[in-house]
């Protein structure tokens, strides 16, 4: 992967990600590696600039991989189980962050008032509603947003974007009870550790961060052999360890992993529920990233 360069369309064809795999495994990073404070893969900028645009895209340009408009019965497919319980019992003083929100229309479904000639959202029952903040790179901030949030009014939906989630001070966007995140930050971001760590300090003591990773060694090992990867991590002596392996190693936290070997790509679908405030996350840098809709990403504990 370090060594060839692809166009973010090409990386969305099957071939090209073949061809990103061969390279993967003809030339591994070997055990010589090591930990560098720089990232190993040449020009990596030049990958982090052409994701920008793919971010930027509009209409016919962008990418079909590339969905910005799950609604909240997708959500309760691709999250964990438990996710539509948890978004049901929050009270109308509770919050929900969904980070990498796109259109948001999962927020817009759990706020479609229950006379809708839609059948009521299942997901999120028809309790009192939390508030709810949308976080997104680009705005995608559809009409329906626009004329829903000024009929609820009382900022009780929010859009934000044109930053990151890391640019977000706490004091601006003060926490939650729960935080999502589909195929958004926690699958595109190039610095996975401090993202987590920018979600964690956003959840209050007991609330949980939902969400998933496509195309990544499964925990309990039961991915396929010949599957491509998009997310990798490797220790400090650059052999392979899950994500879930990683992510238990954070403190005052508890993940669980659920794994989905059936899908197209084997799929972890992750609970990070925070038990106590000293929380650590173990470093990760960047040594690969390759712009795509979803990005192939490799990461390298710290030792
Ligand atoms: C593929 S879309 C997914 C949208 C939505 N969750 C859905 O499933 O329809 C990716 C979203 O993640 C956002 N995103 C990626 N990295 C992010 C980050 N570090 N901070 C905030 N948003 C991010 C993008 O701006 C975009 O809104």
């Amino acid at each position: 992967m370090s060594s060839v360069k692809f166009s973010a369309k090409a990386w969305n064809t099957t071939a090209t990600r073949l061809a990103v795999l061969i390279v993967i495994v003809v030339q591994p990073i070997g055990p010589g590696a090591g930990w560098t404070q720089e990232p190993v893969q040449p020009r990596i900028n030049e990958e982090f600039a052409k994701q920008e645009k793919i971010y930027r895209r509009r209409g016919a340009d962008v990418p079909g991989s590339y969905v910005t408009n799950r609604g909240l019965s997708r959500y309760a497919e691709v999250l964990p189980t438990g996710f539509c319980d948890a978004l049901g019992s929050l009270g109308s003083s509770d919050r929900w962050l969904d980070i990498g929100a796109g259109e948001g229309q999962a927020i817009l479904d759990y706020y479609s008032p229950q006379d809708d000639a839609a059948p009521a959202e299942e997901c999120g029952g028809s309790g009192p509603k939390a508030r709810a903040v949308a976080i997104s790179i680009e705005d995608r901030r559809t009409d329906k947003w626009k004329q829903q949030a000024a009929r609820l009014g009382d900022d009780r939906i929010q859009y934000l974007s044109g930053k990151r989630l890391r640019h977000y001070s706490r004091e601006e966007l003060g926490k939650f009870q729960i935080i999502t995140d589909v195929y958004g930050g926690f699958t595109y971001s190039e610095n996975l550790s401090r993202f987590l760590e920018k979600v964690l300090s956003l959840l209050e003591i007991g609330g949980a961060f939902y969400t998933v990773v496509p195309s990544v060694h499964l925990e309990d090992g039961t991915d396929k052999l010949g599957t491509w990867y998009l997310t990798e991590v490797v220790d400090a002596a650059s052999r392979p360890v899950t994500v879930c392996s990683w992510l238990k190693q954070t403190t005052c936290t508890k993940v669980t992993c659920e794994s989905k070997t059936d899908w197209d790509a084997p799929t972890q679908l992750i609970k990070i529920r925070k038990v106590c405030s000293d929380v650590s996350v173990p470093t990760l840098k960047i040594v690969e990233y390759m712009a795509g809709a979803p990005p192939g990403r490799r990461f390298q504990m710290a030792p």
